[in-house]
């Protein structure tokens, strides 16, 4: 068995410091990023006690992925952070192939974390149908520091007949006194699936029902997340396997919630599929309430097995990929918009209003742009050199010319009506947010020895830019 200690992660993590923070062409200024290595999905997201806790899939020893722990922020107003380092090791016979995703409930003033113990038996296997264990694990904390024994819960003869050995990624809901999990799932006629297990006691755990459409869409669904806004239940997941389209669903895999109708528990039929995020680079999100009631979103800005043409330019600075910032989610109509949580403006510093076609300059790479009042079907923003942002024709794209956009070209979405943008830029990740958080689309780009340069132009809107200064993460606690 691969026991790795935390140890060796803080060593790894000493000698490729440097190189990681000297990193600056692409280094990130307000987006939490891995120390060293590799970082994909967001896990255990909370509030406990006052503090907000992040923790991410992480791989220290190689920016391309590998063995995954768990890496940990935490931070009391989500501008200041401290990295903890890694609470989470591959380190029992049930998670010794990786600490999977998973999340956090508070309840009992307890940390709950379930997560996926990812186990390969050796042997001739295509670890899909057969020898994998995909477990769901158990940990506590009573102070977000210091973790229980592990305790594995559900084992792969615990899960119905029916479903291949990818079964993954548990959250936690309550419900009328009663708990309820969902993991996702590939069934093994290729349909993706949740499935929903309910428990007194939160220990032990008996299955309910599928939750999945009549037709297949996608053969996995990955990360479920149910959420809800006012009695109606939303199903976040990330489908695998399901066919690109020119204006939506245009990435490898897909992020996005399904509209329930009425409650999960009763007859609940799983309506249409938005997606949450239309750029290159999105996935895996996970939601969480607040101490203030706020349903925080926050994802990985960055995909799995990504397209060949593209090549991340910061493997070779020894990190790859980045957390987007935490995205605040209200429901309007039947619909859920994300926009950047307040606290973020307190890193704005100096105020400029652009007039149409002024072209600036921003040293440090990292800016907030506001553009309301619009009041013309079309425009564009042209930032640095070659990445443009477009309205015409009610289509909204994100164009690359160039190497910003190491191989990637264009992602677009039909936008009936543009009512305003905004443009949060951090170095080498964008993230972009139409009609106040209806649409949002989230890309990293290359600009290697570029300014960062902005110009809007366009007939008619107010166009306010704020330089920004950095959010702090300290390595040292
Ligand atoms: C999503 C995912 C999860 C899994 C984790 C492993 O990106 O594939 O389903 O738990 O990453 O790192």
């Amino acid at each position: 068995m691969n026991v790795i200690s935390r140890e060796l992660v803080k060593l790894v993590e000493a000698c490729e410091k440097a190189r990681v923070h000297n990193d600056n062409k692409y280094r990130l200024k307000f987006h939490l990023m891995p120390p060293t290595g590799w970082l994909n999905d967001p896990n255990g997201l909370c509030q406990f006690r006052g503090e907000y806790h992040v923790f991410f899939q992480y791989t220290p020893f190689d920016s391309t992925g590998g063995l995954k722990l768990w890496g940990h922020y935490v931070s009391r107003d989500l501008l200041h952070w401290d990295y903890l380092g890694t609470p989470l090791m591959p380190d029992q016979p049930w998670d010794c192939h990786g600490v999977y995703s998973g999340s956090s409930f508070i309840e009992n003033d307890q940390m709950y974390i379930y997560y996926t113990g990812n186990v390969k038996f050796p042997g001739d296997y295509d670890y899909i149908y057969d020898g994998r264990g995909s477990n769901t694990i158990l940990t506590a904390s009573k102070d977000g520091r210091t973790f229980s024994e592990k305790q594995c819960l559900l084992e792969m003869q615990d899960y119905p007949k029916n479903y291949t050995n990818h079964i993954r990624d548990p959250k936690i809901t309550k419900k009328d006194g009663i708990y309820h999990m969902v993991l996702g799932a590939r069934r093994e006629d290729d349909h993706g699936a949740v499935l929903l297990y309910q428990s007194e006691d939160l220990i032990h755990w008996s299955y309910e029902k599928e939750l999945t459409t009549k037709e297949s869409f996608g053969y996995m669904w990955e990360c479920p997340d149910l959420m809800e806004f006012d009695g109606e239940w939303f199903l976040g997941i990330c489908p695998q396997g399901v066919k690109r389209e020119e204006y939506r669903l245009q990435n490898i895999y897909q992020s996005g919630y399904y509209v329930g109708s009425g409650n999960y528990l009763g007859e609940y039929e799983l309506k249409d599929f938005v997606e949450w995020d239309m750029g290159f680079d999105f996935y895996a999100p996970q939601t969480f309430v607040d101490e203030k009631g706020r349903r925080i979103l926050i994802g990985w800005a960055g995909l799995p097995d990504i397209d060949k043409e593209y090549k991340n330019l910061t493997i070779e600075e020894e990190w790859q990929h980045a957390l987007t910032v935490p995205r605040v989610i209200t429901k309007q109509e039947k619909k859920l918009y994300q926009y950047p949580v307040e606290e973020l403006k307190e890193l704005r510093t100096s105020k400029v209003t652009l007039a149409s076609k002024d072209k600036v300059t921003i040293e440090e790479g990292i800016f907030d742009l506001e553009i309301t009042e619009i009041k013309t079907d079309k425009l564009q923003i042209l930032i640095a050199d070659g990445l443009t942002l477009q309205y015409e024709d009610n289509v909204f794209s994100m164009k690359f010319t160039g190497s910003i956009g190491a191989g990637r070209t264009e992602r677009k979405a039909i936008v009936k009506e543009l009512s305003s943008v905004r443009v949060l830029c951090d170095v080498s990740l964008m993230e972009v947010y139409l009609n106040d958080g209806e649409y949002v689309f989230t890309t990293r780009f290359y600009r290697e020895d570029a300014p960062m340069t902005v110009l809007v132009d366009s007939e008619d809107s107010v166009n306010t830019l704020w330089k920004m200064k950095d959010m702090e993460v300290n390595y040292e606690k």
